[in-house]
């Protein structure tokens, strides 16, 4: 299996799980609405805030046709909806993501304004020329194929449609040691410095390529993101077993140590078709 697949498949911030903490709130499934979920369906660093941040990096408005590549669970997509009035459709590489992120949607009334679909990042099943505005948080590092990953963002733009999204960076002193354990760990195996991202996004065409540097808040606030997987020790227990959440912790733990040693950064990047 796909390891990045794999990896998603046994990830502590699933649909059973959102189900059971939506549970633990007290929250009734029949009265849900999208705002029901924000705390528990953003799978990504700075909640609602960094989703808001990239809307306005790629000008989404009312009726905006957004594309949301690397989906999950639909979080983000959800919040565009509801919050901006934006369309918007999900890719997502894991079946499960795509059929939880549909069935959560459909929980909080969204069903006719978010719509998700399998497929890869690398080769969208998509028509040319479709989106306003395509987003994606946290998912580039998954992804290899960098080339084929942008030229995909920049053909389903349309002309002057905005890309917005935010990754990790390479800092000088990442080594190899560093790249294996975080691809062994988070299935993190495509990790670029600020130059090489710039490259591969203009090379596939787009213009006004900008970078602003997230590190310093990422440094402030990816402990506390590890400490939140600590305490959801018994949900991921009771799913994946004891083994399963040692490990996702390790190897968050040594992600988190990257970022405050600052071998790693993160990054929030726009540009235009
Ligand atoms: C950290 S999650 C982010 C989910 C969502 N953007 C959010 O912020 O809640 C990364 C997602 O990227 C997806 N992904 C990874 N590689 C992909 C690819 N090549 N094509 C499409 N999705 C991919 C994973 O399945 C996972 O759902």
């Amino acid at each position: 299996m796909d390891p990045v697949v794999a990896f998603y498949d046994a990830h502590p911030i699933n649909e059973r799980q959102i189900q059971a903490a939506l549970e633990r709130a007290g929250k009734s499934r029949q009265s849900l609405r999208p705002a029901d979920l924000y705390d528990f369906d953003q799978d990504h660093y700075g909640g609602l805030d960094a989703v808001a941040a990239l809307a306005d990096g790629a000008g989404v408005a009312t009726g905006s046709r957004v594309l949301d590549v690397c989906s999950g669970l639909g979080g983000p997509a959800r919040f565009l909806a509801e919050r901006y009035g934006a369309e918007v459709v999900g890719i997502d590489l894991n079946d499960g993501r795509v059929r939880g992120a549909t069935r959560l949607s459909a929980m909080v009334g969204l069903q006719d304004r978010v719509r998700f679909a399998r497929g890869d990042a690398t080769a969208l099943p998509l028509p040319e020329a479709r989106f306003d505005a395509v987003i994606a948080q946290e998912a580039f590092l998954h992804i290899g194929d960098k080339p084929a990953l942008f030229a995909e963002c920049h053909r389903v733009l349309r002309p002057g449609g905005r890309l917005a999204f935010t990754d990790w960076l390479a800092g000088p002193a990442l080594d190899e040691g560093d790249r294996a354990r975080l691809a062994d760990g988070i299935a993190a195996i495509a990790i670029h410095d600020a130059d090489s991202y710039r490259q591969f996004i203009a090379a596939a065409g787009f213009r006004d390529v900008a970078m602003q540097d997230l590190s310093p808040m990422w440094r402030r606030i990816l402990r506390q993101r590890l400490e939140m997987y600590s305490a959801m020790r018994d949900d991921t227990v009771a799913q994946f077993g004891p083994e399963r959440h040692a490990a996702y912790v390790d190897a968050y733990a040594f992600f988190v140590d990257a970022i405050e040693a600052e071998r790693l950064g993160g990054a929030r990047w726009t540009a235009r078709r």
